[in-house]
């Protein structure tokens, strides 16, 4: 009798531990995660093509200078910092360069498959599709290295997409 009555209270426990991570804020989960369902010729090598762009390589710039610890700099150098994405002073590499998330918004919520399948479902659980003034939240002039930005010419450099 007693073992029939605990029963459903664990698993209504269970539930509600498990509903924990995703009430609140989205948080950022790092490149890795996306990297193991977005992999792939039939995926259209959409990992690969991040991995060998700049962005995947943007922490060695700041390394160079001497300047990985500068805020000013992480703010575009890396994924989410100042949002709950990088923190150096956690010592965590994760989050280091401009991942998957510094554009398309941190995964925990729509990372589920039922969920990116759902395009719909995955815009509201944070998924952006990043636009070019979206870029320009980086690539603007308070970069110490800015020229201009051609949002043509840079798309075409680190374009991917999903096959039909
Ligand atoms: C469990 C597998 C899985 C994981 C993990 C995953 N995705 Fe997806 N994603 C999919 C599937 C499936 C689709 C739908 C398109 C398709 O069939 O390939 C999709 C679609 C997308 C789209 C296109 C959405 C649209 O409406 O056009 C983007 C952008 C995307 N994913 C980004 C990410 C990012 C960034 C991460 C990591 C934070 C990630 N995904 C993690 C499976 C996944
Ligand atoms: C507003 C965003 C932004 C800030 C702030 C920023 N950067 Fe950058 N950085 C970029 C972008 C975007 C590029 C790519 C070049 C371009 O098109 O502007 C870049 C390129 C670079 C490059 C050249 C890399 C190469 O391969 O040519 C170096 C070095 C660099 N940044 C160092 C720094 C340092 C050091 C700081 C801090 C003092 C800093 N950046 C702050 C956005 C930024
Ligand atoms: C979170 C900040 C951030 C965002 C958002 C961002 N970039 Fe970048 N991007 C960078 C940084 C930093 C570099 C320089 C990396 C390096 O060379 O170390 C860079 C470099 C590049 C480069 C390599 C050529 C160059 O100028 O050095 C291309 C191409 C590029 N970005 C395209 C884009 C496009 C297209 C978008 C929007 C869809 C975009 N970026 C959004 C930060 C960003
Ligand atoms: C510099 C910004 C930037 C980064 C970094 C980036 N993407 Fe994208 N991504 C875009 C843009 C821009 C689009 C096209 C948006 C549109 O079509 O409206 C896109 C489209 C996609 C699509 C949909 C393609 C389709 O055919 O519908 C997927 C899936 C995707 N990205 C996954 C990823 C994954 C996974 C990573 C990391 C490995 C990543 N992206 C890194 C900017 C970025």
């Amino acid at each position: 009798m007693l073992k029939k009555a605990v029963f459903p209270v664990l698993v209504l426990l269970l539930l509600f531990l498990f509903s924990i991570p995703s009430m609140g804020q989205p948080g950022y989960i790092g490149v890795k995660t996306c990297k193991m369902c977005h992999k792939g010729e039939k995926k259209g090598n959409v990992f690969e093509i991040w991995s060998e762009s700049k962005h995947a390589n943007s922490s060695q710039a700041l390394v160079e200078k001497g300047e990985q610890n500068n805020p000013d700099c992480l703010i575009c150098h890396t994924t989410g910092f100042g949002k709950g994405g990088f923190n150096p002073e956690a010592g965590e590499l994760k989050l280091e360069t401009v991942e998957c998330e510094a554009c398309h918004g941190p995964g925990s919520d729509y990372k589920k498959m039922t969920v990116m399948k759902d395009s719909e479902a995955a815009k509201t659980a944070g998924l952006r599709m990043p636009d070019e003034e979206f870029c320009k939240t980086c690539h603007n002039p308070n970069s110490p290295n800015f020229e201009e930005f051609d949002f043509a010419k840079a798309w075409a450099e680190i374009k991917h997409e999903i096959p039909e």
